[in-house]
């Protein structure tokens, strides 16, 4: 059990990717802080999952894009356990709108729960990370780098990517900074970008044909799932990746590099 005695944070691991990420650690023997933001009937059923997995866990409400709840979340760590040996900085939320339609706030909301809140987590997590060989993931997607068509949202609505890709791309240059500033201190910073996952929501919008089916488009012929994006997670979290610092590593079923060669197949 590579992770046994490990201590893990997984922000918005109450559903969707993060409650993979965390049952992926969990099952690696690692004690699980669940924290979640608006869903707690969804962290709670998370948390009974771990736990029948024979590891600890704990649920933490907190909006990691206030700073004054990413103070109290890490106070409360701070104080029940004095240690902390793994950060997975996944909680995501952004406003879907065209950036001519971006205000202050809506940009605020987007960066400081995307972005900033990686910034605020790993302050206060190098500190209860000291002498443990910390590791800090971050969750980004390929629109951080690529400009990604107008995607479908509950209610059917189309969403603009555009702010919550601007995140995605200062969470990727954080995540380089942090690598380097606090290797010294024995910890490894990465993230990993996703394409479009398939998760329940998604699904559900396949089968209902209110979402483009991307199968065609990926090299490797299916979508990528929670689970894939959950390993590579756990693997930046092992020993073994121990000289990887700093790095995005793409998982898309080779849909960016496919590119060109698939271009019209999806048509
Ligand atoms: N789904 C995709 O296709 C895809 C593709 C590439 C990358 N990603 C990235 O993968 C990560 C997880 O995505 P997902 O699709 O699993 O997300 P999701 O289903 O939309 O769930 C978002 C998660 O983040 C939590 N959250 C949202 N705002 C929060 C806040 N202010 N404070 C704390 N927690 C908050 C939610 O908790 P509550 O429910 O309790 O509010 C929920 O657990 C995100 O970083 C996302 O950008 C997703």
């Amino acid at each position: 059990m590579p992770f046994e005695g490990k201590l893990a944070l997984v922000t918005g691991s109450g559903r969707g990717i993060g409650r993979s990420i965390a049952l992926k650690l969990a099952s690696q023997g690692a004690d699980i802080i669940v924290n979640f933001f608006r869903h707690r009937e969804s962290a709670e059923q998370t948390v009974k999952d771990i736990e029948a997995l024979g590891v600890k866990a704990e649920i933490i409400r907190a909006n990691v894009g206030d700073a004054a709840k990413v103070d109290e979340l890490f106070d409360t760590i701070g104080s029940k356990f004095g240690r902390l040996d793994i950060l997975i900085n996944n909680a995501a939320s952004g406003v879907g709108r065209p950036l001519m339609d971006i205000d202050t706030k809506a940009w605020e909301w987007t960066m400081d729960i995307n972005a900033r809140a990686l910034l605020l987590c790993a302050q206060r997590a190098a500190k209860l990370m000291e002498g443990r060989d910390g590791k800090i993931v971050s969750i980004s997607s390929l629109g951080s780098r690529f400009v990604l068509p107008n995607y479908t949202v509950v209610g059917v609505s189309k969403a603009n990517y555009t702010v919550v890709g601007v995140s995605k791309a200062a969470l990727e240059a954080l995540t380089r900074y942090l690598a380097v500033e606090l290797a010294p201190q024995g910890i490894c910073v990465n993230a990993v970008a996703a394409s479009a996952v398939e998760t329940e929501a998604l699904k559900f919008y396949l089968k209902e044909g209110l979402v483009k089916d991307s199968r065609q488009l990926t090299p490797a012929g299916r979508m990528v799932i929670p689970e894939d994006v959950a390993n590579v997670v756990a693997f930046l979290c092992s020993e073994e990746a121990f000289m990887i610092r700093g790095q995005i590593i793409i998982i898309d079923g080779g849909t960016s590099v496919g590119l060109f060669a698939l271009a019209g197949k999806g048509e």
